[in-house]
């Protein structure tokens, strides 16, 4: 069971059909992200990709804080051959990995590794308390799982140089202007617009779902016309689908689609 709460560092509930909400749970230590947290969200996600009634996952922090960073009282029991041959990598790639759209919503701090989970999701709704920012370099080091890469390919050079070389963090509005966030509301709202976006998406179609979220992040890693080419391949790909055609008749015949991801 995905939502059996066997867990000690997230909790997992499943309130809507086909959402899935994975809320981070050491609110003593503002959610910070120790090794286990990773795991069990890779895990659930693991689950989560197997199970056709998941279409989509939020992961929140609550309306106080999204997560400070990584642990860091646990990093600083790693040396360098620790930090070699340690699993975190794992679970970052699971998360990044994940096939189905992860929609975050951050309210106040998201900092460090929690910068860095936010930027794993697809989309991100944001309180207006949110505070984000890689702060790393206050502690001798810098982020390590993507915040120079993906903060970089989203604000532009300069903000990312700013952000990551001052450590100093930026407010909602500054995120959505520069593209991290999508919307913002009162903290108190964020989770229900979250929601209210998931059961939208989780009505679409899941294999062109799956198809548009992994043809949007070929961007990150290719040539334009190498993205071009994977698009129209996924796009070709989906003619296959009863989905397309129930998309396209249920347009024509003037109804709602039923889709069913076959
Ligand atoms: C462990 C943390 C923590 C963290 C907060 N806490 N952040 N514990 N790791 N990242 C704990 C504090 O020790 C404290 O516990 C409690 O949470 C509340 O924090 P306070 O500092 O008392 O609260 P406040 O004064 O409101 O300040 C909030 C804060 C500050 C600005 C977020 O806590 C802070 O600067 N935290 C560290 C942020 C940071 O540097 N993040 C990057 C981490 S490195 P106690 O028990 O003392 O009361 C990272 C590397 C990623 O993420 C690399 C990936 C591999």
């Amino acid at each position: 069971m995905i939502n059996d709460n066997n867990h000690e560092d997230i909790l997992v509930s499943q309130i809507d059909t086909g959402v899935l909400t994975i809320t981070l749970n050491r609110p003593k230590f503002y959610n910070a992200l120790r090794n286990n947290a990773l795991k069990e969200i890779a895990d659930v996600l693991t689950s989560a990709e197997k199970d056709n009634n998941i279409k989509v996952i939020i992961i929140t922090g609550g309306e106080k804080v999204f997560a400070a960073g990584a642990d860091i009282k646990e990093m600083n029991q790693l040396n360098v051959v620790g930090l070699l041959n340690d699993n975190r990598p794992v679970f970052w790639n699971k998360i990044a990995n994940c096939s189905k759209p992860i929609i975050a919503v951050v309210n106040g701090f998201a900092l460090g590794a929690g910068c860095e989970l936010m930027m794993h999701c697809d989309i991100v709704i944001a309180g207006d308390n949110a505070q984000i920012g890689q702060p790393e370099i206050n502690l001798g080091i810098i982020p390590g799982a993507g915040g120079t890469q993906r903060l970089l390919r989203t604000v532009g050079k300069s903000m990312a140089m700013q952000m990551v070389l001052s450590g100093e963090f930026i407010n909602a509005e500054q995120a959505k202007n520069f593209g991290l966030v999508s919307e913002i509301t009162l903290p108190e709202l964020s989770y229900h617009r979250a929601l209210k976006l998931a059961k939208v998406i989780a009505n679409k179609s899941p294999i062109a779902v799956r198809l548009a979220k992994e043809s949007l992040l070929y961007a990150y890693e290719s040539t334009l016309a190498a993205g071009l080419a994977a698009e129209r391949k996924a796009f070709i790909l989906l003619a296959a689908t009863d989905d397309r055609t129930e998309g396209i008749t249920a347009f024509i015949e003037k109804r709602q689609p039923i889709f069913k991801g076959q």
